[in-house]
């Protein structure tokens, strides 16, 4: 299934859009199946209501591990780096991990999950927290991944959001020189939520942790109390393999669901098209398995297809910006695989950490997440690459599943700072506010897909209406992306952001309204509004706009306490990068607040900001204004 010329791109592609039952079924004819589909697709984009491989019997674990046993048992299935670079790395061969996850799997049993049963993860970035999510996908339970940066209360409403039984965490995790304490986070959390009876806890960074008789045990007493031998469960294709929670422009996530097979099948064909990958190549993402980036291409697209795949548990700074490189070094990675953030942020320290590093293993290089601008293309490209490899810039999305539009590496253009074509089987449209296509080259518009890919979502978590509303509605017979983008004059694509009130922070998504809701949930705000605006680093920073009479006599402690706030409603990943006191938001006659202006305003761009006249108090902008350039 690997495309190997540009040539058969064309065709593929061609051959995708004409017949995609055929397109698809044979690709599916890559994986195992223990009984095959009848249909490969239905589909209807107004309920929706999207089934792809229907009939068909399958276990994800048995093609991400069982599989590979006869011929590829030995080989790496994950190589773990530390935070520490002092520590010893881990490697696990295929059959470690296929006995781990048989292992883990039973431990679950025995504490009582069982197939449906969906289960909270809420750890740091082990090789455990790999074998969690393949033992719940190995009984049939599905995972809700929550990102170690979430605090008590976003846990709890996730974890109170899909009822979850069972939790499993650890004493802590470290992040670069910082300690974070995953089990208080996790006692808090479930402090409101019932629903959990037990909750399995890692040993990790040995640090104490209140364990409470009855609900909590420890994982490695658990796994003495089993044997290794467990029997994959057996599931629909269009059975729940995991939700991931994702920020809209709502307040409150939404559980996006992706099913077994299609899932399987679109996380390994793109994973082994799109990185160009070798039998026997050593892959490094870096992003957190928290995120789709985690789940879709460090744990599923790579073991699918044999990959070896590096889990790295630190940040690239630590302990110091040479990090990355080293590692590279050390395992000598051929593909890596992260975010412009990243780039942006290590570019900072000049070439001084690149020195001495032999980068010579590096083959095909990817970003995700965000846009990414030309200058760090260029230095990722010269300094990384060493302009011999080929950037995969891959847009893509939690509900998506699997990557959409990029280059195919080798096989396919780059073109700095564009996602470039559609992968085979996608069919990318732009659309006006109305929902015409806007047809041809060099324009711009929304960014919609007019017919189904097995890895998309299927529903939002026990409320199937708000999946049709957000993606389904804005646009009739069309998936809506949120996203704007550009097609080019050679019909290549570039994602130029969000236009949904959904930011983008060093490749996060955080919806607005979700920050000003904890924003104001601070004693003395009355109210606030929150916008993006250009980060040298991050991409898009959070500026806050706030009503806060009182301020307790203190701004600037005020500020801390509303970021505290923040951190304890959100995590500290939602904290605004500026806050800025006012007596007043710009409101139109019907109380609709401007976040243009606001926008405007933040950007610096207070020349051109449109007719303020119609506003419900005119002058308040002119004293934004002011108070923005002392600030
Ligand atoms: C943005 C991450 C430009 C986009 C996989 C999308 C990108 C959102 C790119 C999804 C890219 C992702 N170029 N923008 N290559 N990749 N985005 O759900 O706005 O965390 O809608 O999935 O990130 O973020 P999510």
């Amino acid at each position: 299934m690997q495309i190997t010329s540009f040539k058969q791109y064309e065709e593929d592609y061609k051959k995708s859009v004409e017949n995609p039952e055929q397109f698809w079924g044979e690709v599916a004819q890559n994986f195992q199946w223990r009984k095959p589909w009848y249909k490969v697709l239905s589909w209807d984009f107004k309920e929706p209501n999207i089934k792809w491989f229907e009939g068909a019997k399958l276990n994800i674990t048995e093609n991400c591990l069982d599989r590979h046993l006869a011929t590829d048992g030995d080989k790496p299935a994950i190589i773990w780096e530390p935070n520490n670079p002092e520590e010893e790395s881990v490697t696990l061969t295929y059959k470690m991990l296929h006995e781990s996850v048989c292992r883990f799997a039973n431990v679950l049993k025995r504490n009582g999950a069982k197939k449906g049963d969906r289960i909270c993860i809420y750890m740091p970035m082990v090789p455990e927290l790999a074998i969690a999510v393949l033992a719940c996908a190995r009984i049939g339970a599905v995972h809700s991944v929550i990102f170690g940066g979430f605090s008590a209360k976003s846990i709890a409403d996730r974890i109170n959001d899909s009822q979850c039984k069972l939790v499993i965490t650890a004493d802590g995790a470290y992040r670069g020189n910082k300690q974070i304490p995953l089990k208080d986070v996790i006692d808090d959390a479930l402090i409101g939520c019932p629903t959990v009876e037990k909750c399995i806890v890692l040993t990790h960074v040995r640090t104490p942790v209140s364990m409470l008789k009855g609900r909590d045990v420890w994982w490695e007493d658990e796994v003495k109390h089993v044997n290794h031998i467990c029997e994959a469960e057996e599931m629909d294709a269009e059975d729940m393999l995991f939700i991931l929670y994702t920020s809209g422009s709502t307040g409150k996530p939404k559980g996006v669901v992706h099913t077994c097979g299609g899932y399987m099948v679109y996380a390994g064909y793109t994973f082994t098209n799109v990185f160009n990958y070798k039998p026997g190549e050593v892959y490094f993402c870096t992003a957190d398995i928290g995120w789709i980036t985690g789940h879709s291409y460090i744990v599923y697209g790579p073991l699918s297809q044999g990959a070896t795949s590096v889990l790295f548990e630190g940040i690239p700074t630590y302990p110091n910006p040479s990090r990355f490189w080293d590692i590279i070094e050390k395992h000598k990675v051929n593909t890596l695989y992260t975010a412009p953030t990243a780039i942006r942020s290590l570019m900072s320290f000049g070439e001084e950490p690149l020195n001495g590093k032999d980068l010579s293993s590096i083959r095909v290089l990817g970003s995700v997440g965000e846009p990414i601008n030309e200058e760090a293309w260029h230095w990722f490209d010269e300094k990384i690459g060493h302009g011999k490899a080929p950037i995969v810039d891959t847009w893509w999305q939690t509900e998506t599943g699997g990557i959409m539009i990029s280059p195919i590496a080798t096989v396919t253009p780059t073109k700095p700072s564009f996602a470039t074509l559609p992968l085979p089987g996608i069919q990318p449209i732009l659309v006006d506010e109305n929902g015409n296509e806007i047809e041809g080259n060099s324009v711009s518009g929304n960014l919609c897909l007019k017919f189904p890919w097995p890895g998309m979502l299927r529903t939002t978590y026990g409320d199937h209406e708000r999946c049709r509303q957000t993606y389904f509605a804005t646009y009739e017979n069309l998936y809506f992306t949120g996203d704007g983008c550009l097609r080019d004059e050679d019909g290549y694509y570039r994602i130029t952001g969000r236009v949904d009130d959904v930011l983008n922070v060093s490749g996060h998504r955080i919806g607005t309204a979700e920050v000003e809701n904890a924003i104001n949930m601070h004693a003395g705000v009355i109210e606030s509004a929150v916008v993006g605006y250009p980060h040298d680093v991050k991409g898009q920073g959070i500026y806050a706009f706030v009503i806060n009479p009182e301020m307790h006599g203190e701004a600037e402690l005020t500020k801390k306490d509303i970021l505290q706030t923040v951190t304890r409603v959100i995590g500290a990943i939602a904290k605004p990068d500026k806050i800025l006191f006012v007596s007043g938001l710009p409101k139109t006659r019907s109380g609709k607040i401007m976040r243009r202006i606001l926008r405007k305003i933040a950007e610096g761009e207070t020349a051109n900001l449109g007719d303020t006249s119609t506003l419900l108090d005119p002058a308040v902008v002119d004293e934004i204004i002011e108070a923005v350039k002392k600030q």
